[in-house]
């Protein structure tokens, strides 16, 4: 019985899972960790380092050490958000082919899926070690609004793991899985997941053992990473103030200012207020070290991360009337993500959702348990037994539109459609013998085009010669379980196929098929 192993692929973190005999188990790294920092650490002497090791480096050695990989993966390097990520980074980014994001170390360009594919590969060589057999199957989470070329980007990093990746799932509908699990429920459940890089908020129904996603949304800009960045703004400005340096300039001060913060944020979710020193921040004119004293308060702090909380809220009311769900008709609030550790996320959710949220689960493992759950439906009653039988109903994040005249768009799939769904369009020639068609795609719910994200293109090629508006071409859009597009289309006089091709912008250039791999790093012995 070979396992299936579910993994929560996170921008900061990341949780690998599976199910052995009836129970799920978090499977370590070798010294006992069970969560696993998705940082990539390139050494000098060669070595490749992923999880904790790696993380150690990233005050050492930042242009060597690739975090948040997950805040490029799939994404138009152009798209203006990822140029404001791109100047908080302090590893080299570079324009790839199809307007991908490179990233460059010690001299060698890596796509974002060889660098997940690192981070996955660490995950599966810990399970490999963990259950003393071999792992080639996986479920990967993604973000429920990660799109078309994130889902693809993320699926192609499991392949260049050396993983067949049953299904890419998304991560609320995960939780709600790990939650649901082994309980005879009839439920309706918010979902609510604040990580590092990306926010999700999802409402779903539980009957029996049908999930059904009823709508979905939220940010895939947002999330700890923001709480850090407004700290280390404050402190660096606290730094310039103290002793006139601009640490702007000091990449290896900024990064370990970074890291400071990111304590100090996740202490005063305990304590009233932090005060202490980040010692060596930079260099003194005279070659001293310069340290930073700090105070803190939560309330300084909540003032400072409020606008990023009720942002989050503002999705929760899309998605809840969306939904057809009031606060009220909810079952139950769950809580996903290190960020909801935050007394004032906790506050402000529990005041909007006019509940407490649910806390017997596990917010940082939760995800993958789900993963790992279902692994072992998809496979149940091959390798596993038909208990872990559920079915999934999820939907799909953002409208899938294309592009008609005026600047306009017209959505081919709606917002919260469930997946998988198949779609039509028939689209003519606009002259006289035209053998080539070429419509522009994007998501979004917006009625101009120009205000949706691209997608990419689609081409459609080899239509016979015919007047113009004669050539009647059929595209059939579908989108699969795993959130993901496929279009084919046919010439509708003569039935016959005709060719059909479609540009993600930001998406890995090679599709599944032919894959080259990357060699795995060694995961450390205990
Ligand atoms: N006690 C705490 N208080 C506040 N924030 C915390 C606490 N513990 C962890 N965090 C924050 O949670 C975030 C990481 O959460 P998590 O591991 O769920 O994210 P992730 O899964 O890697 O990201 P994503 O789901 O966005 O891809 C980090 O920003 C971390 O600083
Ligand atoms: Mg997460």
């Amino acid at each position: 019985m070979e396992p299936v192993i579910g993994i929560d692929l996170g921008t900061t973190n990341s949780v690998v899972a599976t199910v052995r005999g009836n129970r799920v188990e978090v499977i370590p790294d070798p010294q006992g960790y069970r969560l696993h920092p998705s940082v990539v650490a390139f050494v000098p002497n060669g070595d490749i380092l992923v999880g904790h090791a790696a993380r150690a480096r990233r005050h050492v050695d930042p242009a060597n050490t690739i975090y948040s990989a997950k805040r490029l993966i799939g994404q138009s390097i152009k798209n203006p958000i990822v140029q404001l990520t791109l100047g908080t980074l302090p590893y080299r980014v570079e324009e790839g082919p199809n307007e991908q994001a490179l990233v460059v170390v010690r001299g060698r360009q890596y796509t974002l899926p060889e660098i997940s594919a690192y981070v996955l590969m660490h995950l599966k060589q810990c399970a490999e070690r963990h259950l003393g057999s071999t792992v080639t199957k996986a479920v990967i989470t993604v973000p429920a609004n990660f799109t078309d070329a994130q889902r693809q980007a993320t699926k192609h990093a499991g392949e260049l793991a050396g993983l067949k990746v049953l299904r890419i799932l998304n991560e609320p509908t995960a939780a709600a899985l790990a939650y649901g699990f082994g309980k005879a429920l009839d439920a309706r459940l918010a979902i609510y997941d604040l990580g590092g890089g990306t926010f999700d908020v999802t409402v779903l129904s539980i009957r029996d053992k049908i999930f059904e996603v009823l709508a979905t949304g939220g940010d895939s800009f947002l999330g700890g990473d923001d709480f850090d960045r407004t700290l280390v703004e404050r402190l660096a400005a606290q730094l310039l103030e103290q002793s006139r340096i601009d640490l702007r300039a000091h990449l290896d001060g900024w990064a370990k200012l970074v890291m400071g913060a990111e304590q100090i944020k996740c202490q005063l979710s305990r304590d009233e207020a932090v005060a202490g020193t980040i010692h060596d921040l930079a260099q003194g004119v005279s070659g001293q070290g310069v340290s930073l004293d700090f105070e803190i308060t939560r309330s300084e702090f909540e003032a400072m991360i409020a606008p990023y909380v009720e942002r989050s809220l503002l999705a929760c009311d899309e998605v809840l009337i969306a939904s057809g769900q009031s606060p009220q008709a909810l079952t139950e609030l769950i809580l996903v993500g290190g960020s909801t550790r935050t007394p004032l996320v906790r506050r402000r959710i529990a005041e909007h959702f006019r509940r407490d949220p649910q806390t017997r689960i596990n917010p940082d493992e939760t995800v993958a348990y789900g993963a790992a759950l279902q692994g072992a439906a998809l496979t149940a009653g091959a390798s596993n037994p038909a208990e872990f039988y559920s079915l999934l109903l999820d939907v799909v994040p953002r409208a899938l539109g294309i592009a008609i005249a005026g600047g306009y768009a017209e959505a081919i799939v709606e917002k919260n459609t469930p997946i998988p769904v198949e779609r039509q369009r028939t689209f003519v020639t606009s002259h006289d013998n035209q053998t080539l068609v070429v419509i522009q795609v994007c998501q979004g719910e917006s009625r101009k085009f120009t205000e949706n994200a691209p997608l990419g293109t689609l081409t459609l090629e080899g239509i016979p010669a015919r007047a113009r508006g004669e050539a009647e071409i059929e595209v059939v859009f579908t989108v699969d379980t795993d959130g993901i597009l496929h279009v084919r289309a046919r010439d509708v006089k003569t039935g016959l196929a005709t060719q059909a091709r479609m540009q993600v912008v930001g998406a890995p250039e090679k599709r599944s098929g032919e894959v080259p791999s990357v060699n795995a790093p060694a995961v450390p012995r205990a």
